[in-house]
């Protein structure tokens, strides 16, 4: 891990990792993972989203009701959960706050008996999830025809 400043750890002590908790921090989450993960391809928010919004588990890393990080769990069957749109904010990276939110989401799955959590990584992300314990499985789809993404899986 990097060294930290201390004036960066007294800040990182003090992000809360947790669901969000009124509609401005569910805006906010929003536009966050629309930030990191589509802004590029997409000026709509919307694009954002999917069809298990609703069903979903949501966390977010926030700070003095600023979003620093957001990550998603929903169920796929009695068995599996999988975990969608991790990002984390490009000036808190490598810090420990996306294994703080990848905790959440898997403590979520086994408070729901499931067995086993799963992933499409960006091609960038995998060591951040092989670190958390996750092994690769296979290449698997690309998004906008350029970001490769790849199957993970952990056991839990
Ligand atoms: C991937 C991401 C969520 C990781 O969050 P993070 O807060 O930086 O992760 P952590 O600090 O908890 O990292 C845990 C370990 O993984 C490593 N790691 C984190 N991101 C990494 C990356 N992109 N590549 C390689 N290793 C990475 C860290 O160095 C750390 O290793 P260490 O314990 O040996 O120091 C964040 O980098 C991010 O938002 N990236 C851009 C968006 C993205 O690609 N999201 C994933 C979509 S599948």
């Amino acid at each position: 891990m990097k060294k930290i400043q201390p004036t960066i750890l007294n800040k990182l002590e003090k992000i809360e990792i947790r669901s969000p908790e009124s509609e401005i921090e569910m805006c906010g989450y929003f536009y966050f993972r629309w930030l990191i993960l589509r802004r590029e391809f997409s000026e709509n928010i919307e694009s954002s989203k999917d069809n298990f919004e609703d069903q979903s588990f949501h966390v977010i890393a926030i700070y003095k009701n600023k979003v620093l990080g957001v990550g998603r769990i929903h169920s796929l069957n009695k068995h599996e959960s999988q975990i969608r749109y991790m990002a984390v904010d490009s000036k808190i990276c490598k810090k420990g706050i996306g294994t703080k939110i990848l905790i959440k989401l898997i403590n979520k799955a086994k408070s729901e008996g499931k067995h086993k959590v799963v992933l499409h990584s960006r091609e960038n992300a995998i060591n951040f999830y092989i670190k958390n314990g996750f092994t690769q499985v296979k290449k698997t789809h690309k998004i906008f025809n350029s970001i490769q993404h790849y199957l993970m899986e952990k056991a839990i």
